[in-house]
């Protein structure tokens, strides 16, 4: 029967009909957007869950930024080209997933991590422009912002600086947000900070700027205390760092404890506390340090009556990480998160290089084919540590939505930056040898970046992982629900690839 006011279409099926056009089962979940679903059963049934009216939402939204990215890059004259899915297996960055060949008995290609190498070949092949919206693949620890497989908006340019490359995402993703309407820009240009002081001010290289609440160095106020843990710590060349959160000097004991206690599970001895309330300073600091030396803590991190100061001394790495979760932690206690709102901003003047203790080596920060800073290159040998890199990050709401850097194009840079990275010559010649050879072909200066598609969605979608905008997700735990992949080959199989299982313990 006709009948224009149901949401699913105009014709209504009456019962007696439905039994011919096909029986259902009843289905293993309700479903509609209120009830709680486990998420396993979710991921089992996923075409029943896809039918639920907030995930067509997220499914549609997820088509129109595609789209909207798609007419946007074209409008600016970039060339969308497909790479191969089967390539060459290069051990930089996350580890790959192989594929055996039946051909080539003991050999493999592997997915590709991102098309970098072979979107650097097209710069060579003279497509100044290019874009592809890519299936990308790495086998690493699964997060709530990570996928083995995902997406990227992959972009290359040539015959451009950093500059050019910011200013085109820039417009893309304001223009972008505009278009789906569901969100205020909070900083519009987008803000810009090093790495240095994303680092120092949130202890992130990936901040959440939707709220300040910054790390405050008070190592040289408690320099000269009596108070062991500071003394010991600064005598280590450790630093002594704080955050202030607002109204939360009333926090119960109980409280406090489970601070504490999140703040060891991020690598912290332990947090020290300054309640403020009123005249009356509440810290176990104020049996060691002078009632002044506390004032002056106070009025550094502008703490006001009702704050609670919280401090910890450690390593600059730990503090970051420690500090950098405890801002956040505190932003969703206080219910700073406003999902309506997006704080872009670009993270600039990245280190080049990463000591590796488990490698014992350097490791490029992003990948071995971003340039150095002109300026740093002649410490490139003497303090490799101190380089910079043409790197950038573009990050909102405390994710990582995009990465990119200026290349490598001469060919001596890129086997200088490998050699640092202690990849001999022959190894070099081995893994990236194609690359090194067409650098040698009259490469131009080529950059660019790579939004993640699946996180811009969530961001969009509001959702709280990228599960929720994807159709066919793997679970946390890297295994399809639905299908059961990974699974078992047959034996015809594992003859036919010359594969046989070791039984490692
Ligand atoms: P990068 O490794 O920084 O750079 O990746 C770019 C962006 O891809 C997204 N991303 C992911 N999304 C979901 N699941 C994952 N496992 C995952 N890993 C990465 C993030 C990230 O910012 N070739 C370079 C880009 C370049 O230099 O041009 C690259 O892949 O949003």
């Amino acid at each position: 029967m006709a009948n224009p006011d149901l949401a699913t279409g105009e014709i209504e099926v009456l019962a007696q009909q439905a039994r011919v056009l096909n029986e259902a089962q009843p289905p293993p979940f309700y479903i509609n957007d209120e009830s709680e679903i486990d998420e396993a059963l979710r991921l089992r049934y996923r075409y029943l869950d896809l039918r639920r009216q907030r995930m067509q939402e997220n499914i549609i939204l997820r088509h129109r930024v595609v789209k909207f990215i798609r007419d946007f890059m074209a409008a600016h004259k970039f060339i969308e080209i497909e790479t191969p899915i089967l390539i060459k297996s290069t051990p930089e960055g996350a580890r790959d997933y192989v594929v055996p060949s039946r051909l080539y008995p003991g050999k493999f290609y592997a997915l590709p991590q991102s098309p970098q190498q072979l979107k650097q070949l097209l710069m060579v092949a003279g497509f100044e422009r290019y874009f592809q919206i890519a299936r990308c693949f790495r086998d690493e620890d699964q997060r709530a912002d990570r996928q083995p497989e995902f997406t990227q908006l992959d972009i290359e340019m040539s015959f451009i600086e950093q500059e050019d490359i910011l200013q085109l995402i820039e417009e893309l993703f304001t223009q972008l947000v505009d278009e789906i309407g569901q969100h205020k820009l909070l900083y519009r240009p987008f803000r810009r900070l090093t790495w240095a002081e994303a680092m120092d001010r949130y202890g992130s290289d990936k901040p959440d700027l939707r709220f300040e609440i910054p790390l405050v160095n008070l190592s040289d106020l408690v320099a000269d205390s009596d108070f062991q843990v500071f003394r010991a710590a600064l005598a280590e060349g450790k630093q002594v760092k704080a955050i202030c959160a607002p109204g939360c000097a009333a926090y119960t004991r109980r409280e406090l404890d489970e601070l504490n206690t999140l703040v060891t599970k991020w690598g912290a001895k332990g947090l020290l506390f300054i309640a403020v309330r009123g005249d009356e300073i509440r810290s176990p600091l104020t049996r060691y340090v002078s009632a002044a030396q506390i004032q002056a803590i106070l009025q550094r991190l502008e703490a006001k009556d009702g704050d609670l100061v919280m401090i910890v001394a450690d390593t600059a790495e730990v503090v970051a990480e420690t500090l950098g979760h405890l801002r956040a932690e505190m932003a969703r206690r206080l219910g700073l998160l406003d999902d309506n709102v997006l704080a872009f901003a670009w993270i600039l003047d990245f280190p080049l290089l990463e000591w590796s203790e488990e490698e014992g080596r350097w490791t490029a920060k992003h990948h071995p084919f971003t340039s150095a800073r002109e300026e740093d290159i002649p410490l490139l040998e003497t303090a490799p540590d101190k380089v910079r890199a043409n790197a950038y990050d573009i990050v909102a709401n405390g994710y990582e939505v995009g990465g990119g850097s200026i290349r490598n194009y001469r060919r001596a840079d890129q086997e200088r930056i490998f050699r640092i990275l202690g990849i001999s010559p022959e190894t070099a010649k081995a893994q990236f040898g194609h690359l090194l050879e067409a650098l040698d072909f009259g490469a131009p200066p080529h950059g660019g970046i790579a939004p993640g598609i699946d996180r811009l969605v969530m961001l969009l979608a509001k959702a709280p992982n990228i599960r929720e905008v994807i159709a066919f997700p793997k679970s946390q735990s890297a295994v399809d629900l639905m299908t059961q992949a990974p699974s078992e080959i047959s034996e015809k199989q594992w003859r036919e690839l010359h594969l046989q299982l070791r039984h490692d313990k």
